[in-house]
């Protein structure tokens, strides 16, 4: 064989791939926020399908959260439900309760949020703009500083913070304020990514667009929403599983060399 051939030979068998494309996700400790809602309850189910011990965070469906981590527990798997306000202060205690509990954590997922007073700008009052930039970019900022202090110490972790496409285009005239605040949350990502980087620490967001959940359902009526609809280019809304698709594909070890990245799952909105 010539050197060539050889050398070709060589490349191949090194590049071989050694594992699956979705993998890596046994027994990592993930603890995700807003787990209770309609992308949260999907992650959690996604993650513990792959393995991962779960905290399950909720703050007024403990109902959801136990049936929940039952579920996981009944197909052998490990979970704990994790109660906290992230628009009061003991948010700072998150974070470290999970480490408590499972002994350290791999990945943080910044799921929890919304929008408070869903009014037009105009009227839009000051407790409902610096709410939906608590429960949006400050809670998620400070969980992240919890983790990052921890993953620093050991070797590195992965943090996702769920945005919206809103930080792209700003909101509505209702939810300018929360585009407002999940492009504060695009911002803390990158920078944290960077700071991170250093120390095995990857950070990405996921930007989802329109999705099928209890959020849309408090917000739109009938009309609205077909209107909504009709303006995505793939004509249907985003469900759970496709933003948790996106989540775990960046958890996993095919995430293992991206950072700082936002991603969109929006249909091509
Ligand atoms: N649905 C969409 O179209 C869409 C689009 C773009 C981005 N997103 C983002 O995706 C994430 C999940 O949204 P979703 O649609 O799944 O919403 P959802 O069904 O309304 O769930 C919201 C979750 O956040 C938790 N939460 C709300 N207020 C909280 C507070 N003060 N303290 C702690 N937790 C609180 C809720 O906990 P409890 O239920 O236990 O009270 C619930 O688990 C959010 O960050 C949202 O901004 C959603």
């Amino acid at each position: 064989m010539d050197l060539q051939k050889e050398k070709l030979l060589t490349n191949l068998r090194n590049n071989k791939l050694t594992h699956q494309i979705i993998s890596g996700l046994k027994d990592k400790k993930v603890l995700i926020t807003g787990a209770t809602g309609g992308i949260g309850s999907c992650l959690v189910q996604v993650f513990a399908k792959e393995g991962a011990t779960l905290g399950i965070h909720y703050h007024r469906n403990e109902e959801q959260a136990k049936l929940l981590s039952r579920n996981i527990e009944i197909d052998g798997g490990r979970a704990e439900c994790f109660q906290a306000d992230l628009l009061s202060t003991n948010k700072l205690s998150l974070v470290q309760k999970f480490i408590e509990r499972f002994g350290g954590i791999d990945i943080l997922i910044n799921n929890a949020g919304g929008i408070l007073g869903f009014n037009d700008f105009l009227e839009l009052d000051e407790s409902d703009w610096t709410e939906t930039h608590r429960l949006n970019v400050q809670a998620p900022f400070f969980l992240a500083q919890s983790a990052f202090a921890h993953m620093k110490k050991h070797g590195g972790g992965k943090i996702i913070n769920i945005s919206s496409i809103a930080a792209k285009y700003g909101g509505s005239s209702k939810s300018l304020h929360y585009g407002s605040a999940k492009a504060g949350l695009e911002s803390i990502t990158i920078g944290l990514a960077r700071a991170g980087a250093p120390y095995n620490i990857l950070v990405n967001a996921v930007q989802a667009g329109f999705i099928d959940t209890p959020l849309q359902q408090r917000l739109g009526g009938e009309k609205n929403l077909q209107e909504r609809i009709d303006l995505i280019p793939l004509k249907r809304p985003g469900k759970p599983q496709d933003v948790a698709g996106t989540v775990v594909f960046l958890a996993s070890a095919a995430g293992d060399f991206i950072t700082s990245e936002i991603m969109t799952v929006a249909g091509g909105d």
